[in-house]
């Protein structure tokens, strides 16, 4: 008995001691992508956040699995799955990387981008195979253990509104306004929840239901899997709660996910998506509620992050002596 709950701290305090590199991995990926704000480039700003983050866990300490990461969707650059980085000399874990969470949001100049990155116990994270897109309920703490991916939403906005003390009306949902939610959008509205429609970033809506500053209730939709991974470990952190189910947007997506065993109805709880102890960080690219956009001062780069570790959230400002990094349009 002894030994177990000796073992049990040690895990715990081996994915913790990668604060600082989960820190340093979204701090560079923030800045190297913030060069790209606004220039109507999004894979070029997500190839600069990858090779960035790619530098930082390059020298982490361990061994680190990429098992979630980012870009396949749309042939973007990548932190490839299966991909291992780290210097050798630690524990090993799980990463979990989206470099550049709203890629459009950083090229169009619009907030809510962020660099994002979680890490695991090995073996911990679920490996969505071919699964692009996922059906996600994500819940703040006081509705944990209330929702249903299968309820119709106006029975999850009941449940939730009873576990909020709340009434439906008052509720704030979060749906990415893209054309496949426009009947849950109508649905939500109809009952009564105000919706906010962001054109994207499902990690970001899921932070502002899961922090207890953030401006929301609820989050519903389908959205990527590498971000549902990213958003479980927020979840671990946090104690809110989070369902999700594969939802294929194409015939060949379904086809490849049945080909590989995976049962498209399952529903995969917070602890399936993440399955151990996590820690998750994110730094602001393009501003906005949740973190501001890395800026210049007298010779320093300032940036904003979040940890969540530990069960705790922690706002972290960096100040790193030098220059955000220029893009001369034509020479990229
Ligand atoms: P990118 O940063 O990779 O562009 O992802 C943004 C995002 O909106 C995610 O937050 C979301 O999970 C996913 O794209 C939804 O995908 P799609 O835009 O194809 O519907």
């Amino acid at each position: 008995m002894q030994r177990r709950t000796e073992v049990a701290t040690r895990t715990r305090t081996d994915v913790h001691v990668l604060e600082a590199v989960a820190l340093s991995a979204t701090r560079d990926a923030a800045v190297a992508s913030h060069a790209w704000v606004g220039r109507h480039d999004k894979k070029a700003a997500d190839a600069a956040a990858t090779e960035a983050m790619r530098r930082v866990l390059a020298d982490a300490p361990g061994r680190g699995t990429v098992v979630i990461g980012e870009g396949e969707k749309d042939q973007a650059p990548m932190l490839f799955n299966g991909e291992t980085v780290g210097n050798g000399l630690g524990p090993d874990f799980d990463i979990a990387v989206d470099p550049l969470e709203g890629t459009s949001f950083c090229a169009k100049n619009l907030p809510g981008a962020m660099a994002t990155i979680a890490f695991a116990e090995p073996g911990t994270l679920w490996s969505p195979g071919p699964g692009f897109y996922m059906d996600k309920i994500v819940v703040p703490p006081a509705a944990k253990g209330v929702v249903d991916l299968t309820d119709a939403p106006e029975h999850t906005l009941e449940k939730v509104a009873r576990a909020l003390g709340k009434r439906v009306g008052e509720l704030r949902v979060v749906v990415m306004d893209k054309p496949r939610h426009q009947g849950l959008i109508a649905r939500l509205l109809i009952a009564g929840a105000a919706v906010h429609t962001p054109a994207e970033g499902d990690v970001g809506g899921s932070l502002e239901v899961l922090l207890p500053t953030g401006d929301a209730d609820l989050l519903l939709g389908i959205g990527g899997t590498p971000e549902g991974v990213m958003t479980a470990a927020a979840v671990r952190g946090l104690g809110g709660d989070m369902l999700g189910r594969l939802a294929p947007q194409r015939d060949e997506e379904a086809d490849a996910i049945r080909a590989a065993g995976m049962d498209l109805d399952r529903i995969y709880t917070c602890d399936e998506l993440v399955g151990g102890d996590a820690l998750f960080a994110a730094t602001g690219v393009s501003g906005g509620s949740l973190l501001s956009r890395p800026r210049e001062s007298k010779g320093s780069v300032l940036a904003e992050s979040l940890l969540i570790s530990n069960g705790e959230v922690r706002r972290v400002s960096h100040t790193t002596f030098g220059s955000i990094p220029r893009v001369v349009p034509g020479n990229s």
